[in-house]
């Protein structure tokens, strides 16, 4: 179903191209192919579409944050990485004045002390982490619940 509503934004950083493969220990064996099936699926039911995208570059992502604020109802978004030093993401989200969601597949605050600090959690509405894949979902549905129009 398309619908005439800007689209959600899901937007991924580094690294996550490798999900399935990479620490399924830590970030479970879901890939980010059946991540954007599960999340279209979700927001499609509550008659959404989604921009799903994935970039190991900044720039890009800084890109398409950017798009959303023109183009897009709301981000949820897993900087990986550039959660943690990128004020270029900071800077874009804020700019973007869009509900936000931060979403970790895995508990940050469980392990190394560098993930404890993000930047990103300064521009977001919610934070989720550690609820793997789900957490993807749960971000759509917070918007389902909360989005306007
Ligand atoms: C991550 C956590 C980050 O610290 C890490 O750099 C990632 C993935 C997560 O989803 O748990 O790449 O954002």
């Amino acid at each position: 179903m398309t619908t005439t509503r800007r689209p959600i934004y899901v937007l991924n950083g580094p690294n996550l191209n490798l999900l399935g493969v990479r620490r399924p220990e830590v970030y479970g064996t879901t890939t980010l192919a059946d991540i954007e099936e599960a999340v279209r699926a979700r927001a499609a039911a509550g008659g959404w579409d989604v921009e799903f995208h994935q970039s190991n570059h900044e720039g890009v992502l800084v890109d398409r944050i950017q798009e959303a604020r023109t183009e897009g109802a709301a981000i949820v978004i897993n900087p990986a990485a550039f959660t943690h030093y990128s004020i270029a993401i900071h800077d874009a989200l804020e700019a973007a004045e869009l509900p936000v969601v931060e979403v970790h597949l895995s508990n940050v605050h469980r392990r190394e002390a560098f993930r404890h600090t993000s930047y990103v959690s300064l521009q977001a509405d919610v934070v989720i982490a550690g609820a793997g894949a789900f957490g993807y979902e749960m971000a759509v549905v917070h918007l389902l619940r909360t989005l306007k129009g």
